[in-house]
């Protein structure tokens, strides 16, 4: 009933592990796997090792989770020594990469494809030094981009991940498409700030940060249904999904995948099966039988 082809992947329902939670060893990707998620991303990964943010990077509120943990991570050369490969684990798995410069995302994308993930994702939305401005607000250097992870990918398809602080997110999955992406990831989290009315500052030591959770979700559909109204390419709908409701709303706008993240904070590690469970019983109780029935209904 849910199961889903992602650029040729065959994933048992569409829901997958966003980047950035829990996505960094064998043993988590295994648990996530086990726990019923279709598919699991990684980590965003890049050249080198990143110690991150310093705290407080985090904060949460029954709509609101907010962080600013400054992309920590392990490096590509430390996780290939820790993953050796990607192909036999309790779950497909999606490799997330990303670089300062536009040939350092060729290089990471080399080493990660080297592990066999199913998919390799591209979080375009990390501020660049090449230009000074993010890859993810121009279309041309979200195409070149695109264009060079295409070229170190080998056989492995590509998805660009997209950021919703933008004038106009369908000129960059427009870009990312014709410059040969094989999926769309939308969105990244939307640049926000809480402040601590008793300390009278704001909260994250960085100031500012990204929002995830509840209250992203209808501005994750608004971009979703757009980009599926501009491409053909799959996309895999993030922000805020925290229900089945919410998962078929999704898929609605014109979702393949649907990435869940910062749910977890909201109903556990069991969110992957309780969001398929809800699905299932949507979709029994409205006589759909699988979820091409649905995909992109919202816009007839
Ligand atoms: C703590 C945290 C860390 C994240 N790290 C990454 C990351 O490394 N790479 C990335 O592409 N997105 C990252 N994200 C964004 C999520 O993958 C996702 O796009 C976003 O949180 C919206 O989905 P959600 O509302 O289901 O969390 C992170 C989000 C959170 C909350």
């Amino acid at each position: 009933m849910l199961v889903t082809n992602l650029c040729g992947v065959e994933l048992r329902n569409p829901t997958i592990l966003a980047s950035g939670i829990l996505g960094v060893t064998k043993e988590s990707v295994n648990r996530i796997g086990n726990l019923g998620a279709g598919a699991v991303t990684l980590k965003s990964l890049c050249h080198e090792v990143r110690t991150g943010n310093p705290n407080p990077t985090m904060f949460a509120d029954k709509s609101v989770f907010m962080n600013a943990v400054g992309l920590p991570g392990q490096g590509i050369d430390n996780a290939v020594k820790d993953f050796k490969i990607l192909d036999n684990l309790s779950v497909p798995v999606i490799g997330s990469i990303y670089g300062y410069k536009i040939e350092q995302f060729g290089q990471v994308t080399k080493k990660m494809a080297s592990l066999k993930p199913a998919l390799i994702e591209v979080d375009i939305s990390c501020p660049h030094l090449d230009y000074g401005k993010p890859y993810d607000a121009d279309p041309k250097l979200a195409a070149e981009v695109t264009k060079i992870v295409k070229k170190n990918a080998g056989k492995i398809p590509i998805s660009i991940k997209l950021s919703p602080n933008v004038h106009d997110i369908k000129e960059i999955a427009h870009a990312a498409e014709r410059a040969g992406a094989d999926a769309i990831t939308a969105i990244n989290t939307v640049t926000a700030m809480v402040i601590d009315i008793d300390a009278k500052k704001p909260i994250l030591a960085n100031k500012m940060g990204g929002m995830s959770g509840p209250a992203l979700k209808p501005i994750a559909v608004r971009c979703v249904y757009e980009i599926y109204e501009t491409v053909k390419i799959p996309i895999i709908g993030t922000g805020g999904v925290t229900y089945g409701k919410d998962a078929i709303e999704m898929v609605m706008a014109g979702s393949t995948g649907v990435g869940i993240g910062s749910g977890i904070y909201y109903r556990g590690l069991n969110i992957f099966k309780k969001v398929c469970k809800e699905m299932r019983d949507w979709m029994k109780k409205n006589k759909v039988k699988n979820l091409n029935e649905i995909r992109g209904i919202a816009h007839k």
